[in-house]
């Protein structure tokens, strides 16, 4: 399946950098789509000759940029893959009508192969190209069908997630650091122990009390830990975390 995108920021590069497979992508005019063509190969495109060129078209451009891009390339795109944050498949519908639209939310470890693609899909799609489009982006992760009204927080699990992660590590270098750490060092030991944890909670199929438990003496070091957190509102910030998108 030829893949075109459309837009080379941060989310298209996170998929071309996955996929790893020469590219045909446009921009703005920043010069991104350049640069990622230098990285991978393939070629540079105006959005016409993406939609020409490509089997499914990867929607990576700005959400308030639907109407001017659809605008260019609907009736030629054969295929649409949205990534667009907060677009609703009626408005891709509307946007792309008689053309297949599928509305994807990755999240961007994709880059590294181990993303998460959340997907909903307009009900009269042909499964053979379902099952071609849920084919390419497992190879850049797990792929998981979601109802359209639950991927806002589906999203703000997956999507948001990296941000979430990376400041959860970041609070424990610095605390780390406080103490005598080498920042390498305690980045090191972090990063190394949220993807060893997130290896086990897989094992224990992701049964996190077992987990915790299992690390956890009473009245121990662990224990006192985990109470620091519970009273300093881990759980509550979260929460509001969430609200904040799908509330
Ligand atoms: N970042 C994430 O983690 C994430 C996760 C899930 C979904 N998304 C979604 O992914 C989309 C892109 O996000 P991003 O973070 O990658 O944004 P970004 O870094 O700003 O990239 C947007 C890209 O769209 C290009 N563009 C703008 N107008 C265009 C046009 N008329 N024709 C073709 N390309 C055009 C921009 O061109 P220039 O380079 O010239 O500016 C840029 O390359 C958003 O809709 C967002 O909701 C992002």
């Amino acid at each position: 399946m030829r893949v075109g995108l459309i837009g080379a920021g941060n989310m298209a590069r996170a998929l071309a950098r996955g996929w790893g497979d020469p590219v045909v992508c446009s921009d703005g005019g920043s010069g991104r789509a350049a640069a990622l063509v230098d990285e991978l190969g393939g070629s540079e495109a105006s959005n016409l000759e993406v939609a020409r060129d490509a089997d499914l078209v990867v929607l990576c451009h700005k959400p308030y940029q639907l109407a001017a891009v659809a605008g260019e390339i609907a009736g030629t795109a054969r295929a649409v893959a949205s990534v667009l944050g907060g677009t609703p498949l009626a408005d891709l519908r509307t946007a792309y009508p008689d053309t297949p639209v599928f509305r994807l939310m990755p999240n961007t470890p994709v880059e590294v192969r181990r993303g998460v693609v959340l997907y909903a899909r307009a009900l009269d799609i042909d499964p053979e190209l379902e099952r071609r489009v849920v084919a390419l982006f497992s190879r850049i992760g797990w792929v998981a069908a979601i109802e359209e009204r639950l991927i806002d927080v589906g999203m703000a699990l997956s999507s948001l997630g990296p941000a979430y992660l990376s400041l959860v590590a970041e609070a424990q270098v610095d605390a780390g650091i406080r103490y005598g750490l080498q920042g390498d060092l305690a980045g090191r030991l972090v990063a190394e122990t949220m993807a060893g944890t997130a290896e086990l909670l897989t094992a224990r199929e992701r049964d996190t009390l077992r987990l915790r438990r299992e690390v956890t003496s009473p009245g121990g070091s662990t224990a006192r830990g985990l109470d620091a957190l519970e009273r300093g509102g881990l759980r509550a910030a979260f929460q509001a975390a969430i609200d904040r998108v799908a509330g």
